[in-house]
């Protein structure tokens, strides 16, 4: 079984490694990783998914600076042998409802152009492309900005 808890300073070395696995083109370093933990819980919600052993299994995070802007979700991962299990979506509606707390008018992602499992996800959760961002991701590395309006 599948469990969720806030992120802690003390996962940081295991998500590390993970994200050399799962974003290969362009990981996040632990600085950034430490960066995504300043200003939880306030304006930044964090959660791990765990196994039964206790094991991380995927990751996700969320930023909204200030009420009434776009939430932007930071990172979703989720380890290849955990994929299709609903992992991602529980994170999703996670962040989403934390977002809404915090009165966040929309949500915003960015996910590589051609990253097309991802794509499928969050189309089915209700985001939509509105851009595309050159290089995002590093030279040649494009990515599409989908966003959820809340409410409607
Ligand atoms: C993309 C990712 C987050 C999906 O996580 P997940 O826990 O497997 O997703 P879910 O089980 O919640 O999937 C929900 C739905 O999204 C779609 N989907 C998810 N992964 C998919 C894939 N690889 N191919 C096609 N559709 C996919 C499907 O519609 C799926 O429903 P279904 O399994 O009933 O068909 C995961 O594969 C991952 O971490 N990939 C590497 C890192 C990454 O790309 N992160 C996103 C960066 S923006």
């Amino acid at each position: 079984m599948i469990s969720y808890r806030a992120a802690i300073q003390i996962d940081l070395p295991v998500l590390v490694s993970m994200e050399r696995v799962l974003f290969a083109d362009s990981p996040w370093t632990t600085g950034q990783f430490k960066e995504a933990f300043q200003g939880v819980p306030t304006i930044r919600h964090f959660l791990v998914a765990t196994n039964e052993q206790d094991q991380i299994v995927g990751y996700a995070a969320v930023l909204v600076v200030a009420p009434g802007v776009e939430a932007d979700v930071l990172t979703v991962a989720v380890l290849p042998e955990y994929a299709r299990q609903g992992i991602a979506t529980h994170f999703m509606g996670e962040l989403e409802k934390w977002s809404k707390e915090k009165e966040a008018s929309a949500m915003m992602l960015e996910v590589g152009v051609e990253n097309s499992g991802a794509i499928a996800l969050y189309e089915k959760l209700g985001y939509q492309t509105i851009a595309t961002r050159k290089s995002y991701y590093g030279q040649g590395l494009d990515a599409f900005v989908m966003r959820k309006e809340f409410g409607a």
